[in-house]
């Protein structure tokens, strides 16, 4: 019996069980997905005898992505340029190997749900420069030739993130993101503001073009407020579930030997576990 898990501290919140576990009952397979909490300073360790804890492979998340992407032997492409790693997998001589599916899942999901948002597009602002960004740049940055507009709270941030990918993206100031959405066919939130008990994105949608696609990568709620306001003035939106369920398809598949599908049904099973937390 083959068995995952995903690698986290803490891990509790983590919905990966949920899409895993449910893909293994659908195709009938014989494995296991676990949660294992691991410490940071115990994290090398676990990874070191991943076999021994009788896994072939892990999902990894914070605070583990850049300790996972350094201890692996080798990493894909995406990893490398990301600079962290979410996926891993042992060979048959207990090698270890890493890939980061974030890029993967974004992309992925916004081809399924706005298969147009690459036409005619003059540019697209990315907004937030954390982890996630940097996985939703590599990704635009293959998939467009459009300019790419990055703006962030902390500017320093933002800048050394643009350092990273190059001339391609341009470092705007916080403050002046409303006006400069009047170039944008594509607006991606990826700051965690709009989340479940965190104030909205503070966002005035006004300049935007109204057939420019909205995408938030927040996922609880399905709806945040960016994605309700883009929606009211009849901007295409996507929500942030799709990317969570496309990055878990290539771990499965290496795990467990199949190829799972993004489907109505998973989507519907893990938007039910999107319930109000207790305050
Ligand atoms: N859908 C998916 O599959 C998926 C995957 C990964 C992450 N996510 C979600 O994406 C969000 C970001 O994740 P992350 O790992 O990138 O987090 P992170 O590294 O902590 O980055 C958080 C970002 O939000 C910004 N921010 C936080 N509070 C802010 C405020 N009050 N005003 C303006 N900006 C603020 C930060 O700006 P500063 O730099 O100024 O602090 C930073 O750019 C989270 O909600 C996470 O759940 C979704």
């Amino acid at each position: 019996m083959a068995r995952a898990c995903v690698i986290g501290w803490p891990v509790a919140h983590s919905r990966s069980p949920l899409i895993h576990r449910y893909w293994l009952q659908h195709y009938g397979i014989d494995g296991a997905y676990e949660k294992e909490a691991v410490r940071p300073e115990d994290f090398a360790g676990f990874v070191g005898a991943l076999a021994d804890h009788g896994y072939v492979g892990a999902n990894v998340t914070l605070p583990h992505k850049e300790a996972a992407l350094r201890l692996a032997r080798t990493a894909d492409a995406a990893a490398i340029a990301i600079g962290a790693a979410n996926t891993l997998w042992l060979d048959g001589d207990g090698a270890l190997h890493a890939s980061n599916t974030d890029a993967y899942g974004f992309m992925t999901n916004l081809d399924a749900e706005a298969p147009a948002w690459n036409e005619g597009l003059g540019a697209a602002m990315v907004l937030g420069a954390g982890g996630a960004a940097r996985a939703i740049l590599y990704g635009l940055i293959k998939a467009t030739d459009a300019k790419i507009l990055l703006a962030n709270r902390t500017w320093a941030r933002a800048k050394s993130l643009a350092h990273r990918f190059g001339a391609r993206v341009e470092v705007i100031d916080w403050e002046t993101r409303n006006a400069a959405l009047a170039t944008c066919g594509l607006l991606v939130n990826t700051t965690s503001l709009g989340m479940t008990r965190q104030a909205p994105l503070d966002i005035d949608l006004g300049a935007l073009p109204r057939e420019a696609v909205v995408t938030d990568i927040v996922y609880n709620p399905l709806l945040t407020p960016l994605l309700v306001t883009a929606a009211k003035r009849g901007n295409p939106t996507v929500d942030g579930l799709g990317m969570l369920l496309h990055q878990a398809v290539p771990g499965f598949e290496r795990w467990f030997g199949v190829r799972p599908e993004v489907t109505p049904a998973l989507r519907a099973h893990v938007v039910a576990s999107l319930k109000p937390e207790p305050a």
